[in-house]
């Protein structure tokens, strides 16, 4: 198993990072709205997965601390599995879950195209006959404006105890078409402590079309007779994509 080990010791950072992205999880809701059985693929803490009461919900992830820190944590109300395992070799059955997801980005973690045709063909596999499969990753767009390498914003969170400040940057590295994001937190209580953390993680950029590439390629490989129900760009800088297996039209 080929180990990614970019977040080791951040659930609890993760969370906060992430802790208001409330468009991200309108869109997965409304992905897996007639889902009977959902799979979450590089579900981090489960952030995503604690909004679904589907009769199957499972999550997976190849790093047991974030693994770890949802269960103890995000989803400590809820009984989802979490496993621990690799998107490029997914530990279960062909087709198993009627909706297989990757939000925030599992694709983009595959830095060569080769390791995204891989992890692209096991969450077809995984999915039925007539399933859904969705991804989410960074856009190429923000960084090709001319001398834009670089894309930076700050946020502060407060509860009446402590303030957060997140400060987060994505250099974009050109000749490897990624881009590598820093989230540095600093964390301040009212006697006067401040403490601080960070951590940093490479992301594939694309663009709609090598998006969708990536699937082209497995459904060329293995004629599953994919079509593209949205390719579409965001706001916040990002890519979804949801194909459709096996529907005819
Ligand atoms: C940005 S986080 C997204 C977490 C979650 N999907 C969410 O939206 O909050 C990406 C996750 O993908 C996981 N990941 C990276 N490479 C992986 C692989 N090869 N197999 C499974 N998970 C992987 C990371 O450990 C991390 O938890």
């Amino acid at each position: 198993m080929q180990s990614s080990r970019q977040y080791d010791g951040a659930g609890f950072l993760y969370d906060l990072v992430y802790a208001d992205a409330p468009d991200d999880t309108t869109f997965w809701e409304s992905v897996a709205s007639d889902a009977a059985e959902i799979l979450e693929v590089g579900c981090g803490t489960g952030r995503v997965l604690r909004q679904f009461s589907t009769r199957k919900i499972m999550g997976l992830d190849i790093d047991s601390t974030m693994l770890s820190w949802g269960r103890q944590n995000t989803l400590k109300h809820q009984d989802i599995p979490l496993v621990a395992g690799d998107a490029a070799q997914l530990p279960l059955a062909d087709e198993s879950f009627d909706t297989v997801i990757a939000p925030r980005g599992l694709l983009s973690h595959m830095i060569s195209t080769r390791r995204q045709g891989l992890v692209a063909n096991e969450l077809l596999r995984v999915c039925r006959q007539g399933g859904t499969v969705a991804v989410d990753v960074p856009d190429l767009r923000p960084y090709t404006k001319v001398g834009h390498r670089s894309v930076s914003y700050t946020k502060t969170l407060r509860t009446r105890t402590r303030e957060w400040t997140v400060k987060t940057t994505s250099n974009y590295r050109p000749g490897k078409n990624s881009m590598v994001t820093r989230h540095a937190v600093c964390m301040s209580e009212p006697a006067g402590q401040t403490t601080h953390g960070a951590f940093e993680v490479e992301s594939y950029v694309f663009t709609p079309s090598s998006l969708w590439r990536v699937f082209a390629s497995v459904d060329a490989a293995q004629r599953l007779a994919l079509r593209p129900r949205a390719a579409t760009r965001y706001n916040a800088g990002r890519l979804r994509l949801i194909v459709r297996k096996g529907w005819t039209v």
